[in-house]
């Protein structure tokens, strides 16, 4: 049932070009293809199959003569001539009944797609892989206003719309959207004085809430000319707001489809992260016109080709709008908690992948984060200047083409001369490398002896030593930065690192803006990383030092019944106090290790992780923190509250950040007085979220919630994080039960995957709750998962990994899971993706 890399064949057919007519009916759509075929002069086989799947056939000709294929499984086959010729057919398909959001769907009456990876066979019968580029012509017949495709408007008349792209591109990144939609127009000039028109197509009732995603589209656009010279190749570009959608965004050729929540932005309704998110995913889609369209992938064994290096060309533009030390901080944060966690269980698997059962279960963080990771990596090793002149080669030699990672780094090696065989191993091996540090000093000479090693991973029990680029900078001891940072290049098991010419032992920074992606472990003093939280330069470091002294902190308190380390709580109130510190820098520090990270640093060590102790280990270092900081706290919630209007750049979601910060503090010895005076004064959705997250924190959140489903109950997105916010501060006991509640809300509806990833999803990022002794957690996920699974498998599968760390847990939660995943598995009709994620995990 896998498919694997190494079997790889090019496709016997070539497309020149394609005419698709839809006929669009809710429940019968017709849809006529005409396809001009021709021999691929390179293949091996030439059978002619086409994939299809839930599609009636009603017709098929090739050159105007009827043929009756052969029906298979997963599309057809039939017997064609040996030189090129037309292929015609019509199909009929249910939008209506496509509850599985991939194809052409309906969401709130609108008609819809989503083809990536493999939906386009659900639209006809197609070659749907990616290596087969072709040029669209797309005729859509209908009676709603708006009805758009990929490229430039053609023609328009009643009841009909002509689209034609003049770009070869794989089916995957077709797509069709009809309906009663109104636009948010903008325009663009490209840097060659291409005039481009914009517009951002909402249902009525949203158009306020553009503005900000048709900024970002244009900065998107201006800076990809200015940092990689990449010009926009259309006259028109698209963006459709969708409610039901299994992902964030999709990149569609000049119509990109976006989950509205991560495109609909106001004041009132949006967090300041949901303004960052928006900004970062307009940027990330838009910059797939170039990495993914121009140049896609050759097969989606590939598919970190376009993901890891669109995550990190997004990456760098947060990071040059915004803050880059608060981007990188809070990207390694994520990094940890999605990438780490799979990297180190049973659905580990190497950035690209050599065999997959389904494709929708490898759009994971490890694809995507580690694969920008490993392009940071790149950057860091050449340097700058070679980065961009290898990015210059890519696009010059690969424009137009399906590539693969041998291209890629084919196009490396050829700018910079630099032999890069074992570099990738960061491509073909899983698990996050570990990179054991210990130092000596003698005669002015300081030493860094390291070494690596990287745990098994499924599959792969022998992991050679890799390529880590270790950033290193030298403190003194009255804290002056000794030594600049340096790249160390660690190629074998075990290396050393001299420093020369010190007058006294140094404070090492190591790893310095987590210059990769791996695991440092080095027995350090609690006074050492404070006097680096204290002093060094490196920002990512700084937050670091603070984040591994809670840490360890938390793990004396939870294995040592130790109190709360005075150590943090004083090196955390002198940061906290600093003001030549950025706002949004010192939020970010007072943030603690998450449930999960010290679950998996209990389990690193040896320690079988109870949920419950680690929650109220850190109820108790919180409680204790807010009373050491009680003034600091009022003082930085007065100094930071922003009087200017509301704007979500990141000077005044960072002061936000603090002040919110602040407020939890103040929370746990007030009860929620101040966080109440808050909600009832706020006038954006920012302050009033975080008010009402402390409200429930303190047990005092009824009244807000109730006044907040009042006020916010005919918006979809703010309803989200009702939901949400509900689960997500419930006392452990209670989660399950919340969640459950939640569930029977009359506004709970498994159809929209956005409303069951805040309640479930909810429930998930709850470790306390999740884990609860009583397993009430565990048969609620699974139950609901049961019920959605026949609807729609994609985001099944995909909270389905929730269970990913059961092997963490004692036996008594091991015998809970188990029966849960076992409950699922045996599921008649269970679909492919969940089959597959949920007998991975099993199988751990
Ligand atoms: N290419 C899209 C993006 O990164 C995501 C598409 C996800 N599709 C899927 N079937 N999982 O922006
Ligand atoms: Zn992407």
């Amino acid at each position: 049932q896998p498919i694997y890399l190494a079997d790889y064949t090019p496709p016997a057919y070539l497309i020149s070009d394609v005419h698709l007519t839809f006929r669009l009916s809710p429940s019968a759509t017709r849809v006529l293809s005409r396809i001009s075929f021709r021999p691929n002069p390179d293949a091996k086989s030439g059978e002619f199959v086409l994939h299809g799947e839930n599609l009636t056939l009603i017709s098929a000709a090739i050159d105007g003569a009827p043929v009756s294929p052969q029906m298979t499984d997963t599309g057809l086959t039939c017997d064609v001539p040996d030189a090129p010729f037309v292929w015609e057919a019509e199909v009929e398909i249910d939008p209506a009944a496509n509850t599985a959001l991939e194809g052409l769907y309906m969401s709130n009456g609108m008609y819809c797609t989503q083809c990536e990876a493999e939906g386009f066979r659900k639209i006809t019968y197609y070659p749907d892989r990616p290596d087969v580029m072709a040029v669209f012509t797309v005729r859509i017949e209908g009676d709603d206003p708006v009805m758009l495709s990929n490229g430039n408007l053609v023609a328009k008349g009643d009841g009909f719309a002509e689209w034609h792209d003049p770009w070869p591109k794989p089916a995957y990144l077709f797509a069709l959207v009809a309906g009663q939609l109104v636009n948010h127009p903008g325009s663009f000039t490209t840097c060659s004085g291409r005039e481009v028109e914009l517009n951002i197509w909402v249902r009525p009732g949203d158009e306020g809430k553009c503005a900000f995603g048709m900024q970002a589209l244009k900065d998107s656009m201006r800076w990809d000319e200015e940092v990689y010279g990449r010009e926009y190749d259309l006259d028109l570009f698209n963006i459709v707001a969708v409610d039901d959608f299994n992902m964030g965004a999709m990149e569609n050729k000049g119509l990109n489809i976006f989950n509205s929540s991560c495109v609909l932005a106001s004041p009132e309704t949006s967090t300041d992260a949901n303004f960052e998110r928006i900004e970062a995913i307009i940027a990330h889609e838009y910059f797939h016109n170039w990495t993914g369209n121009r140049i896609t992938c050759r097969d989606w064994f590939q598919l970190c080709l376009k993901e890891g290096l669109t995550v990190y060309r997004d990456a760098q533009f947060t990071a040059d709008m915004r803050s880059a030390p608060v981007k990188r901080i809070e990207d390694v944060i994520a990094l940890r908690a999605r990438q780490f966690r799979e990297d180190n269980g049973p659905l580990a698997h190497a950035v690209r992948p050599s065999s997959f059962v389904e494709i929708n279960n490898f759009y994971t963080a490890t694809i995507y984060e580690k694969g920008a990771e490993v392009i940071g990596m790149l950057k860091t090793l050449v340097g700058d200047a070679a980065y961009y002149s290898a990015l210059d080669l890519y696009f010059e030699r690969h424009d137009g083409d399906a590539a693969t990672i041998e291209d890629w780094l084919q196009v490396f090696e050829d700018a910079t001369g630099r032999d890069l065989t074992q570099f990738r191993r960061w491509y073909d091996d899983a698990g996050t490398p570990r990179v054991r540090v210990t130092d000596d000093f003698a005669d002015g000479t300081y030493t860094l002896h390291l070494s690596q090693n990287t745990p098994p991973t499924p599959g792969q029990d022998n992991k050679p030593p890799r390529v880590i680029p270790v950033a290193v900078g030298l403190l003194g001891s009255d804290g002056d930065e000794v030594r600049a940072t340096e790249v160390l290049e660690m190629t074998e098991a075990k290396q050393s690192f001299r420093f020369e010419g010190l007058n006294a032992r140094p404070v090492p920074s190591i790893l310095r803006d987590f210059s990769a992606p791996v695991i440092i472990q080095r027995d350090t003093s609690p006074e050492e990383r404070a006097f680096v939280l204290a002093h060094d330069t490196d920002p990512f470091n700084k937050w670091e030092a603070g984040r591994t002294l809670a840490r360890e902190g938390l793990l004396e308190m939870i294995c040592q019944n130790e109190d709360p380390d005075e150590r943090y709580l004083d090196a955390t109130l002198t940061m906290a106090r600093d003001d030549s510190l950025d706002p949004a820098f010192r939020a970010l520090a007072l943030g603690l290790p998450s449930q999960d990270d010290l679950a998996q640093a209990l389990h690193d060590g040896g320690t079988t992780p109870d949920p419950q102790v680690i929650w109220d280990a850190l109820e108790t270092l919180k409680q204790a923190r807010a009373q050491a900081m009680q003034d600091t706290a009022t003082r930085l919630y007065a100094q930071y509250q922003v009087t200017e209007p509301y704007r979500p750049d990141a000077a005044q979601s960072g002061a936000r950040a603090l002040a919110n910060a602040a407020l939890g503090m103040i929370t746990r010895l007030d009860g929620g007085a101040q966080a109440q005076r808050q909600y009832d004064s706020a006038d954006n959705m920012t302050q009033q979220l975080a008010a009402l997250g402390c409200l429930l924190q303190a047990g005092n959140g009824d009244p807000a919630v109730a006044a907040f489903y009042d006020q916010w109950q005919h918006d979809r997105l703010v309803i989200d994080k009702w939901f949400s916010l509900q689960i997500l501060h419930a006392r452990p006991q209670d989660t399950a039960a919340v969640a459950e509640r939640l569930t029977r809300h009359p506004d709970f509806t498994l159809k929209n995957p956005n409303r069951f990833r805040a309640t479930l999803g909810a429930l998930t990022m709850s470790p306390a709750g999740f884990h609860h002794v009583s397993g009430a957690g565990y048969a609620l996920l699974a139950d609901w998962l049961i019920q959605l699974d026949p609807l729609n498998p994609q985001t099944t599968a995909r909270m389905s990994t929730a269970f990913e760390t059961w092997r963490r847990y004692d036996d008594a939660r091991q015998t809970l899971i188990s029966a849960q995943l076992d409950r699922i598995l045996a599921q008649p009709k269970l679909s492919r993706d969940t089959t597959e994620m949920v007998s991975r995990i099993r199988e751990a």
